[in-house]
């Protein structure tokens, strides 16, 4: 990865991500990673994760990973195959696909040992609390009523974000804090920025967009914008 600010695109389960279509969009996101010097990742579906990752250079992560030893666990996802797929990492606990506290602190030790990034997903500021203890790379905060809303956290629920920001300082500042839900345009990034995160996780606004490079293009330009105003402020 390039470093931060960092943009992270989860394709989810959208039919815009299966196919064709999902290669076209992690080409636009190598793209617009390439012309800004923003570090931009993508997450397919785990179908999609070879594939994608065989096609471009910015890293590639899964939507979830089992805690699961190889062996005999049908239908489980192993860190081992998520590797060997070529992911760089993998997203951890999203409230679309929540895991109990134990599995998550397993998954996150994993990840670690095979040398991938791990992104945990938390709610509230009592959960990054808690996350920010299992040490993984990044966590991002993410109200789920705000999930697919376009209505963005770092607009609508700016006092979440700052609680996150300030609780994982004080816990574990090896962690970095990214924030998502709603988020929709390059104002609301440059805003979840300026709340003192180092990036934002976001799916819906990218992955259903007539236009998703421009829309990417304008979030990268706002994210290097408000990066630059929290660095030298600091
Ligand atoms: O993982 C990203 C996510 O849950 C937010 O989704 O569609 O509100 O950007 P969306």
């Amino acid at each position: 990865m390039q470093g931060f600010p960092i943009i992270v695109l989860n394709f989810k389960a959208y039919s815009e991500a299966v196919g064709e279509k999902g290669v076209k969009l992690a080409k636009y996101a190598e793209e617009v990673s390439r012309e800004y010097g923003v570090s931009i990742v993508v997450a397919p579906p785990v179908t999609m994760l070879s594939r994608i990752a065989n096609s471009v250079s910015i890293p590639v992560f899964a939507q979830h990973v089992d805690p699961h030893f190889p062996g005999s666990w049908t239908g489980s996802v192993t860190v081992e195959m998520i590797k060997e797929a070529g992911a760089a990492g993998s997203l951890v606990n999203h409230s679309e696909k929540r895991m109990i506290l134990s599995d998550i602190s397993i998954v996150v030790k994993r990840l670690r040992e095979e040398k991938l990034v791990s992104l945990l997903c938390t709610d509230t500021v009592e959960t990054t609390r808690a996350g920010a203890g299992l040490s993984p790379d990044m966590i991002a905060i993410e109200p789920p009523e705000l999930i697919g809303t376009g209505i963005s956290v770092s607009k609508a629920k700016p006092e979440i974000v700052i609680g996150a920001v300030d609780a994982v300082k004080k816990i574990n500042p090896s962690v970095h804090i990214l924030c998502g839900a709603g988020i929709s345009t390059g104002e609301d990034v440059g805003r979840a920025i300026e709340l003192g995160t180092e990036g934002v996780l976001l799916a819906s606004a990218y992955v259903k967009a007539k236009d998703p490079k421009n829309i990417l293009s304008s979030m990268a330009e706002y994210a290097l914008k408000a990066w630059e105003k929290t660095q030298s402020s600091k």
